[in-house]
C-alpha cells in the first residue's frame, strides 16, 4: 500500500451556522453574518500561506437562500458589497485572487459592478484563488452546462460537461461543512464526486485556521483509493 500523503490543492467549505451563533448570544441573525465575514479573511490568509492550496471555494449564498426573510437577504447583499470593497487591501496583502461561481446576474447592478471590479483588480494574484459561491446551485450549474453543450450540438461527455461547468474543472480534494449539519445543500455535486468530507460542530463564526489545520492533518493521512485497492 502506498504511503504517499494526500496532496491538497482545492479546498471547499460550506460556511454554515451564522444564525445559530447569533441566536446563542441573544443577537439577531445578521450579527452572525457580520462575524462570519471576518472569519473568511482568516481562512483566506491561511490558504494563501499554505504550500499546496491553490483554490478555496466558499459557499456564501445559495439559490435557495432567497427563501429567507427579505430583511436578511437585503442585509446579506449589502454586507457583501461593503465587505468586498473592504477586502481589496486584504486580497493584495495575501496575494489572493477573487473569483465567483453562481448567477451574479441575479444581484443588483451595483453589487455586480463591485464584484467585477474586485475580480479585475485581483486577477494577477497567484498565492490562492478564493472562489465565492454566490447565488449558486449545483443542479442549475449542471443543467445550464448541459444545455449549452446541447445547443452547440456537442457531445455530452464527462470531460466536456466538466469543462463546461462554471466552476473551473478541478476536483475538490477536501470539503468541510461547519455547524453540525450533514448535507450538501446543492453545493458542487459534480466536483465533489471523489472528495474527502469533514463535518464539524463548530459554528462558522467560531471556526479558526487552527481547526482547519487540524482537519487538513487528518485529511493528509486518509486513504484515498479512488476505486482502486
Ligand atoms: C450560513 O449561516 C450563511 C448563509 C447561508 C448565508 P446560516 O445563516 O445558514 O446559519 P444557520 O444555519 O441558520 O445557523
Ligand atoms: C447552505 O447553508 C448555504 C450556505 C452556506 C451559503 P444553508 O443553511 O442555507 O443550508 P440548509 O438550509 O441548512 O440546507
Ligand atoms: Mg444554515
Amino acid at each position: 500500500m502506498s504511503k504517499n500523503k494526500n496532496y491538497l490543492r482545492h479546498l471547499a467549505i460550506i460556511m454554515d451556522g451564522n444564525g445559530r451563533w447569533a441566536k446563542e448570544r441573544g443577537y439577531i441573525r445578521t450579527k452572525g453574518h457580520e462575524k462570519g465575514a471576518d472569519v473568511i479573511r482568516d481562512i483566506t490568509q491561511y490558504c494563501a500561506e499554505h504550500e499546496t492550496i491553490e483554490t478555496v471555494t466558499l459557499y456564501a449564498f445559495s439559490t435557495e437562500n432567497w427563501k429567507r426573510p427579505k430583511y436578511e437577504v437585503d442585509f446579506l447583499m449589502k454586507l457583501l458589497d461593503k465587505w468586498l470593497k473592504g477586502e481589496l487591501e486584504t486580497y493584495h496583502k495575501f496575494g489572493a485572487r477573487f473569483e465567483t461561481v453562481g448567477n451574479i446576474e441575479g444581484f443588483s447592478p451595483k453589487l455586480q459592478e463591485t464584484i467585477a471590479s474586485i475580480k479585475e483588480q485581483t486577477a494577477h494574484h497567484t498565492n490562492v484563488t478564493q472562489i465565492l459561491a454566490l447565488n449558486y446551485g449545483s443542479r442549475e450549474e449542471i443543467a445550464k452546462a448541459a444545455t449549452r453543450l446541447a445547443n452547440r450540438k456537442e457531445a455530452i461527455t464527462e470531460e466536456s460537461l466538466g469543462n463546461e461547468l462554471n466552476t473551473p474543472y478541478t476536483d475538490v480534494d477536501l470539503m468541510v461543512r461547519t455547524s453540525g449539519e450533514v448535507r450538501l445543500s446543492n453545493f458542487l455535486l459534480w466536483q465533489l464526486s471523489y472528495t474527502e468530507f469533514f463535518f464539524t460542530e463548530t459554528l462558522w463564526p467560531d471556526f479558526t485556521p487552527t481547526e482547519l489545520e487540524d482537519i487538513i492533518n487528518q485529511y493528509i493521512n486518509r486513504n484515498r483509493r479512488f476505486g482502486g485497492v
